[in-house]
């Protein structure tokens, strides 16, 4: 079958703020697959303004776009304490759903959702996905063919000041907005679409420092507050394949973020660059010598694939998760992103608080297996001017 005469997926958007822009922006121009048919936000004005912006036709209820039989697919991009409710409903409606991180912001949710989507026939996909960016999926390729040997222990680690990060997004102000989750779940996501399921985890945890309301950003944030849970996260976890790995999430630390991914061969070490963004540079180590940038081996590399720009570039091709699982509805195959993905990134997680509250080895129940894209397929041609053919790469 030609992908050319494949049918487009219609596919509604939930939540129209920040992030939204670049969603909106890449989902209506980057992707064959997607034909975005509608926005929906419980403030209309959001959507309203999204709509103008990206040419949107339709501003939707929840309840119009349940109610829509041609919507085969939903975009959740609500705020964390939203997921469960939004993803629910619309799997209820019989729809397939995307949604942002984290899954949700409790274990017995996100295990509830997943049964839901199975008994229904349908499938999730949980962000983030950068990691089918081409730095993961080049990191990928590398540990695939050996050029590290097997992978024996790695660390990983992300400082960021997440009370200031709080003053201007104010949904890490509730559940779900502590560093570990808002932005550690990209280095769990990165670790498992590279070397499988975790086992079982240790951990130490220390909460958010209160925040004494600073005014740096919004005159009008309110009464002081404590982002909920842990916001420094240390951990030990033992993957499936043997490899042991060292976490380290600070969200009360100052200044500019670091970070730092870091894999260990037995034939060499690989650098991995920032997994919160699409194409982090990879660098291979092996005796004797020099330390190589490696050149990508897939597309979507984190450039604006678009020939105009906007100031939402910076946030990459977010999106390709929700092609990948168009393309899957199309294909009758399994979503790479998949439900057992979010649900396994957001056990590990979550079995860190365990371990750090009990003192225990928390021993992990959910498994998954992330399915590498097609390599050799690249986001732009003809000396960066004209749009590659990366989405191949998402076919099948
Ligand atoms: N902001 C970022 O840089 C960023 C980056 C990556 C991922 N994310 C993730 O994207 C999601 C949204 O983040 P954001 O920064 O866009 O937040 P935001 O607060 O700017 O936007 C969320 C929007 O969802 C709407 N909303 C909330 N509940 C709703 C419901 N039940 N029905 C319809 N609309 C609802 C809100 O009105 C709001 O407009 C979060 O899960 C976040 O973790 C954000």
């Amino acid at each position: 079958m030609s992908e050319l005469s494949v049918k487009k997926v219609k596919t509604a958007i939930v939540g129209c703020g920040m992030i939204s822009h670049i969603y909106i922006r890449n989902l209506t121009k980057l992707f064959s697959i997607i034909e975005v048919v509608g926005l929906c936000d419980l403030n209309p004005a959001a959507a309203e303004e999204k709509a103008r912006l990206y040419g949107v036709e339709k501003i939707m209820t929840l309840e119009e776009i349940a109610a829509d039989p041609e919507i085969e697919l939903v975009v959740n991009l609500t705020a964390p304490v939203a997921h469960y409710s939004v993803i629910k409903q619309m799997l209820e409606a019989g729809k397939h759903v995307y949604s942002e991180k984290m899954f949700t912001t409790e274990l017995n949710q996100a295990r509830e959702l997943v049964a839901l989507a199975e008994s229904k026939g349908l499938m999730i996909a949980v962000a983030p996905d950068t990691v089918l960016g081409a730095g993961i999926q080049t990191a990928r390729k590398l540990i695939d063919t050996g050029m590290a040997g097997r992978i024996t222990s790695g660390l990983v680690s992300v400082t960021r000041n997440q009370n200031l990060n709080s003053e201007m997004f104010r949904f890490l102000q509730k559940s779900g907005g502590a560093l570990p989750y808002d932005v550690g779940v990209y280095y769990i996501g990165a670790l498992i679409a590279l070397l499988g399921p975790v086992e079982a985890v240790r951990g130490f945890g220390a909460p958010a420092l209160h925040h004494q309301k600073e005014l740096l950003f919004d005159a009008v944030n309110g009464s002081d507050w404590t982002i909920p849970g842990n916001n420094t996260l240390t951990a030990g976890l033992r993957f499936a394949c043997g490899a042991l790995v060292s976490v380290h999430f600070n969200g009360n630390a100052v200044g500019a973020e670091r970070h730092s991914f870091e894999l260990y061969g037995t034939e060499g070490t690989l650098e991995i660059g920032d997994p919160d963004t699409f194409g982090g540079p990879v660098r291979l180590i092996r005796p004797e010598n020099e330390a190589v940038t490696m050149p990508f081996t897939h597309g979507y590399d984190g450039r604006n694939m678009l020939p105009d720009k906007s100031p939402f570039d910076g946030y990459g091709n977010r999106g390709v998760g929700v092609a990948d699982l168009a393309w899957a509805i199309r294909r009758g195959r399994q979503n790479r992103l998949s439900k057992e993905y979010g649900l396994h990134c957001q056990e590990v997680l979550q079995g860190i608080d365990e371990a750090a509250r009990t003192g225990e080895t928390y021993l992990v129940q959910s498994r998954c297996q992330v399915a590498p894209l097609a390599s050799g397929f690249y986001s732009s041609v003809f000396n960066g001017t004209g749009r590659g053919d990366a989405e191949r790469s998402l076919i099948d």
